[in-house]
């Protein structure tokens, strides 16, 4: 695992957008694994940005993103779906059939999660996979739990997502309970996975990530067995290392 270390979220997403351009401009029909939340905000301006300079190409790659929550539709201003049209899809040239996201309007939660899990075997194994990391250590929405789930799969959100996650809801009682999430398995099938951490709010769970025994009840420390993981951090992240 590679550690980078990078003195602000600005840094850290200059150098996120760095990678992630140049995964595209080396492989053009990339499959690309993308995140939501807080965290790649910046990076997905800077690819729009790129893009309109036509400095980067996003006309033959594939996305295929973590997660979603379930009930939200498409439309729903927080849906990830939304987030991702909004934050990235409609500033740059993909095409958008080539955009995943679980469907979160399915309701047969097994239904869902097969579905998904066929689109990500019909495109092969992910080029570059860029995770957040959640404040109790989950990647995708894979929260602490006693396995590592493998496939997509539908989670019980915890109560320290449902609080993390409020700001971008009205209130805590609007955040879905519930979601549909990428297995640990098909996330740790990337190429590459690349990992970005900002802020003093995650400095302890991410020492533990990186640090600590590899364990269902810190998600992300499984990325510690996979051979090409790059983790990009701000000071404030990194200041218990
Ligand atoms: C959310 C998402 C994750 C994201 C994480 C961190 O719950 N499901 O994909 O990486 O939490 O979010 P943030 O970057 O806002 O801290």
């Amino acid at each position: 695992m590679k550690i980078y270390h990078a003195k602000d979220y600005q840094e850290m997403s200059r150098m996120a957008a760095n990678l992630l351009a140049a995964q595209i401009t080396l492989k053009p029909d990339s499959v690309l694994g993308l995140a939501t939340g807080s965290s790649p905000l910046e990076v997905y301006d800077r690819l729009a940005m790129r893009c309109r300079q036509k400095d980067l190409d996003f006309g033959r790659i594939t996305t295929v993103n973590l997660d979603e929550y379930k009930g939200l539709a498409p439309q729903d201003p927080q849906s990830y779906r939304y987030f991702m049209d909004t934050h990235l899809f409609s500033r740059v040239n993909i095409a958008k059939n080539r955009t995943f996201v679980p469907d979160g309007l399915e309701e047969d939660g097994a239904k869902a999660c097969e579905n998904y899990e066929t689109i990500l075997d019909s495109l092969g194994p992910v080029d570059m996979q860029l995770l957040g990391l959640g404040h109790n250590g989950h990647i995708g929405f894979n929260e602490p739990a006693d396995a590592f789930p493998a496939l997509t799969h539908q989670v019980d959100l915890t109560a320290s997502t449902i609080d993390a996650n409020r700001r971008f809801f009205t209130s805590a009682s609007a955040v879905p309970r519930q979601a549909y999430t990428m297995g640990i398995g098909s996330i740790m099938r990337a190429r590459k996975i690349l990992v970005i951490v900002s802020g003093s709010a995650k400095a302890r769970i991410l020492k533990e990530a990186v640090n600590g025994p590899i364990s269902p009840l810190v998600p992300a420390s499984i990325l510690q067995l996979h051979p090409d993981v790059t983790v990009i951090a701000d000071e404030a992240a990194l200041s218990l290392f």
